[in-house]
């Protein structure tokens, strides 16, 4: 698309905190560019974005959200699909509207939904970014999922310490999964769209975790200035980078600026640099990504 004669069409979610604020500034500073950002509440957001209100832990919000954006565009196109936003809460116990684990439902499931439901609205040659973790990889997290296990990780049976983050590691597979399975789509390749899964990394400044108590949230920053950052000498990875400069290259990315090589769709920032590694074993499963797709459509109640 020209961009200097028409407007290049952003739909973000996870703009309003963390590192998708930095980003968003960037996006929304681009000339000829129209964006339209789903958040819930009073969001604060640069002059000239578009609010839609948007619960992720919702699909009835999901779908108006949807609905909204579909009926604004008319006759516009999505260029970029930015579906940043994500939550992670240092126990599974909470549930979506639906009554689904919260975090499968916002990190994954809605997220899910929304892409099915905009994808016919997106531009040929646009772009669908979807934000993973690391994390999702047991080479890089030991907690990482082995497994999908669709039904424990939608409804819960194990409760306690730890399953928070196990809960949050798991929905970062899914967003992996979900994307490999867009960038196989008939329909995404005829129309030449691209999809990327990207990874910020290991990122400081955000308030994802903000649910979680003073006492947690002071033993995790603890961890972090003490071994992660031992470990951090010999593994990458766990160097913990800036909101800024996270944000910087989700911008990059959503705008073309930063690719994967051909065939490749997925980004890991390590030490603030965009690399782009293998996801792990079970994101690379065809039958995994297979079996979250035709679950979590019948979770959402779509084709
Ligand atoms: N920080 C890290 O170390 C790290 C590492 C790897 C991947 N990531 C990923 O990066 C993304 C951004 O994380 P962050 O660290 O910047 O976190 P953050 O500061 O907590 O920002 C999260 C964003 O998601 C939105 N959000 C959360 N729940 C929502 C809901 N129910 N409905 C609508 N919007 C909702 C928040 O909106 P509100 O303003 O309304 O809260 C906010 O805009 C996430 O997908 C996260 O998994 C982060």
């Amino acid at each position: 698309m020209d961009h200097t004669t028409s407007k290049r069409l952003v739909v973000m979610t996870g703009g309003t905190a963390g590192l998708g604020a930095h980003a968003l500034q960037r996006i929304a500073a681009q000339p000829h560019t129209r964006v339209i950002v789903g958040a819930r509440g009073t969001a604060t957001v640069p002059p000239g974005v578009e609010v839609i209100p948007l619960d992720l832990a919702s699909l009835d919000s999901v779908r108006a959200f949807a609905d909204t954006v579909t009926f604004q565009l008319g006759e516009d196109r999505i260029d970029v699909l930015v579906l940043n936003a994500g939550m992670q809460t240092s126990t599974n116990e909470a549930r979506s509207a639906e009554g689904y684990e919260l975090t499968f439902a916002v990190n994954h499931l809605a997220h899910y939904l929304l892409a099915r439901l905009l994808m016919p609205y997106m531009a040929d040659h646009g772009r669908l970014v979807i934000t993973t973790s690391e994390t999702h990889d047991p080479d890089v997290t030991p907690i990482a999922p082995k497994a999908l296990d669709l039904q424990e990780l939608s409804l819960p049976a194990k409760k306690g310490f730890g399953t928070g983050i196990r809960a949050y590691s798991a929905s970062k597979l899914c967003n992996l999964l979900t994307a490999q399975s867009f960038a196989t789509l008939d329909e995404v390749f005829v129309r030449r769209i691209s999809v990327i899964a990207f990874s910020p990394g290991l990122t400081g400044g955000t308030s994802l975790g903000r649910d979680s108590s003073r006492a947690r949230r002071a033993f995790v920053t603890l961890l972090m200035r003490t071994v992660f950052r031992l470990v951090g000498l010999f593994r990458p990875e766990y160097v913990m980078g800036t909101a800024e400069r996270s944000g910087e290259v989700l911008a990059q990315v959503a705008l073309g600026d930063v690719t994967p090589p051909p065939g490749r769709i997925y980004i890991s920032l390590v030490k603030g640099q965009p690399t782009f590694p293998d996801p792990s074993k079970l994101a690379q499963s065809r039958d995994a990504q297979d079996r979250l797709w035709r679950e979590s459509a019948a979770m959402v109640d779509i084709d």
